[in-house]
């Protein structure tokens, strides 16, 4: 028997495996997740009937064209159906976004720190990173982002709002740099986030991409709409990206049970925008008491807060730990926590003022 390994590819050296955020500890007193910006409500008691009747068929394939969703969603955003793909979460369609556009020798932007898949989804592509700094502010660097472009760039993320950030890019700004990209480089808008938007200077991704050929727009089940562990997510983008995407996408990807979840929480859209609403709410309070207490937090606008600690972040992560709460620290930089229950929440607080007693 030979003792060398099958091949891989050289890209795969180095490339680190996605880190998901850490599990609340089993049998503490008390453990709340903070650290995956997931909806911390149940399922609606409507749409969880839905996938226990949907489980009762799960020896069949599910609908790959996923039709019953796409119709949903075109009514719902008023687009075509050709204009929407839908994947395994919206990062299993930024993949396939990827390997629709980007290879060996083309180069992708985004700006960092931003969503941990970004890089290694990137270089799995064979395609060359090219990160480009937040602003002092944590904010999207946009004009230092166009000045990136070459003609090797094939596609462009914008995380609005940024994970792990929380901040927003405006309307204005927005339009000036997609006005600088040349038509024929892909602008992916990343709107996980979106639904916790409350700034009305930022932007619907949807609204600008009708007018441009070359913007996509990404939307997830996963954060808003609760469906997190069902993997949904889709794009809206113009012909040809749109049906690049559906080449490119893992047959029969999207489960029956994600589908049928993912029709059931458009139609109760009302209820989960309200509970939306309430995080919203959360938010604010979290937000305030931060800022009373002394730190420094950027303006968020999606469900979770960022505090840049440098090289107190690992502490502080592990003083919420043992508390209850378990956040995400990105070592050296700083910490990320999700909105989560007002118990949660609470206990957060109380452990970020007992901190800042000790610095
Ligand atoms: C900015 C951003 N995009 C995409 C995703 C992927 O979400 P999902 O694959 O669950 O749709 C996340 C998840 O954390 C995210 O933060």
């Amino acid at each position: 028997m030979s003792e060398t390994s099958p091949k891989l590819r050289a890209v795969l050296d180095g490339i680190p495996t996605y880190k998901p955020g850490k599990p609340a500890a089993a049998g503490g007193p008390v453990a709340y997740k903070l650290s995956s910006n997931e909806n911390p409500y149940p399922p609606l008691p409507g749409v969880l009937e839905d996938v226990i009747a949907a489980a009762g068929n799960f020896n069949r394939y599910p609908d790959m064209a996923c039709t019953g969703l796409m119709n949903e969603l075109a009514n719902r955003f008023g687009v075509p159906v050709s204009h929407l793909a839908t994947g395994t979460g919206s990062v299993g369609v930024a993949q396939s976004l990827l390997q629709a556009t980007s290879g060996p020798g083309d180069e992708v932007i985004y700006a960092w720190r931003s969503f941990e898949a970004y890089p290694i989804i990137t270089r799995i592509s064979g395609a060359t990173a090219v990160e480009v700094p937040l602003t002092a502010g944590d904010v999207h660097d946009l004009d230092a982002m166009a000045d990136a472009i070459t003609e090797r760039t094939r596609l462009i993320f914008v995380c609005n709002p940024n994970n792990p950030t929380g901040t927003a890019v405006r309307r204005a700004e927005l339009e000036r740099f997609l006005d600088r990209v040349p038509s024929d480089v892909l602008v992916v808008l990343d709107e996980a986030y979106r639904e916790f938007v409350r700034d009305e200077d930022v932007p619907d991704g949807i609204e600008l991409y009708r007018s441009r050929p070359n913007v996509a727009v990404l939307r997830t089940f996963s954060k808003a709409y609760g469906l997190a562990g069902l993997r949904v997510g889709f794009a809206v983008a113009h012909e040809p990206v749109a049906a690049a995407l559906r080449k490119t996408a893992v047959p029969f990807g999207v489960s029956q049970l994600a589908q049928d979840a993912a029709v059931a929480s458009l139609r109760a859209e009302d209820e989960l925008l309200g509970r939306v609403g309430s995080l919203v709410c959360e938010r604010k309070r979290v937000y305030e008491a931060l800022v009373d207490q002394g730190w420094t937090v950027p303006d968020t606008q999606a469900n979770f807060v960022w505090m840049r600690l440098g090289e107190r972040t690992a502490d502080f992560a592990a003083a919420c730990e043992k508390a209850g709460v378990v956040v995400r620290p990105f070592a050296g930089e700083g910490l990320r926590v999700t909105i989560g229950e007002d118990e949660a929440n609470d206990i957060f607080l109380h452990t970020a003022q007992a901190f800042l007693k000790e610095l």
